[in-house]
């Protein structure tokens, strides 16, 4: 059965994009057949595995506004097992274009069931928003929500929002939607800061808190400027090592649930 993820969180640069593309080439090369769904218009998560964030057409705005299928917006990675449904530009306009269309916040999960159990992981990184593509990926989020939380001052504000919109969506539109965890990233060993953020996050999510945690580390804000996952770029990098731990913690998780 396939395992479909939402990676959420209304804030930006908490670390979303960082940890879908690096969770999916680890689970990737963990020979895991994973799909990374690019629900930005920013289009960060395309273009940091190296494909053109201008130039992709078709892409998921396509499959959304239903002028592509499935089949026709996939574009395989270099790197096996791992293939990328990318996002593009045109995607802003596509809250505003859907906005009376009939099943708008099924589009994605629509558009994703032609799939057929091709892959074993699917990870649709989202915008720092709780629009309506949010609303698509957490209605296609089979799974799950994956919540990246940055270790600052603040974490915490905006997840009750967070929070109160997953309930609405799984009131009304995805029954099965849980919150599969909650990822801390960009943690820094030498303030007490990320580490009362940890303790705090923990106290508001008992047991929702995935035990590994990922340093801030340089490489992990260099590779995407290569085009590359911190696998390939920087393979004995703290970073790195960071993602596999985490990588390997959801799949055990996913095999005892
Ligand atoms: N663990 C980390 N260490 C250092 N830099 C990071 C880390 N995680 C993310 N970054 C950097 O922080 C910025 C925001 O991360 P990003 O993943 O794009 O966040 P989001 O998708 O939530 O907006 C990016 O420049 C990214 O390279
Ligand atoms: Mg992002």
């Amino acid at each position: 059965m396939t395992k479909i993820y939402a990676i959420v969180n209304q804030k930006g640069g908490v670390g979303k994009t960082t940890s879908v593309i690096n969770l999916g080439a680890f689970l990737a090369d963990g020979g895991r057949r994973t799909l990374i769904v690019d629900m930005d218009p920013q289009a960060n998560a395309t273009s940091s595995l190296g494909l053109d964030k201008h130039g992709l057409s078709p892409s998921v705005y396509d499959l959304l506004l239903e002028a592509a299928k499935v089949g026709e917006v996939l574009y395989e990675h270099e790197i096996p097992n791992l293939t990328m449904l990318p996002s593009n530009p045109a995607l802003s306009g596509a809250e505003v274009e859907l906005v009376n269309a009939i099943g708008r916040e099924y589009r994605l999960q629509n558009g994703l069931t032609e799939l057929n159990g091709r892959f074993d992981y699917v990870l649709i990184d989202c915008p720092p928003s709780l629009g309506l593509l949010t609303i698509n990926a957490l209605s296609a989020a089979r799974d799950g929500v994956i919540i990246p939380v940055q270790c600052e001052y603040l974490a915490l504000e905006g997840l009750a929002q967070l929070v109160h919109t997953i309930e609405l969506v799984r009131k009304y539109l995805n029954p099965q939607l849980a919150i599969r965890g909650l990822m801390m990233t960009m943690y820094d060993s030498r303030t007490n800061l990320s580490r009362e953020v940890v303790e705090e996050v923990r106290k508001h999510f008992p047991g929702k808190v995935f035990r590994t945690i990922v340093p801030r580390n340089i490489r992990l804000s260099e590779a995407p400027s290569y085009g590359q996952p911190i696998s390939i770029y920087a393979p004995n990098s703290p970073g790195a090592l960071a993602y596999r731990v985490l990588t390997a913690e959801l799949v055990k998780g996913d095999r005892q649930s």
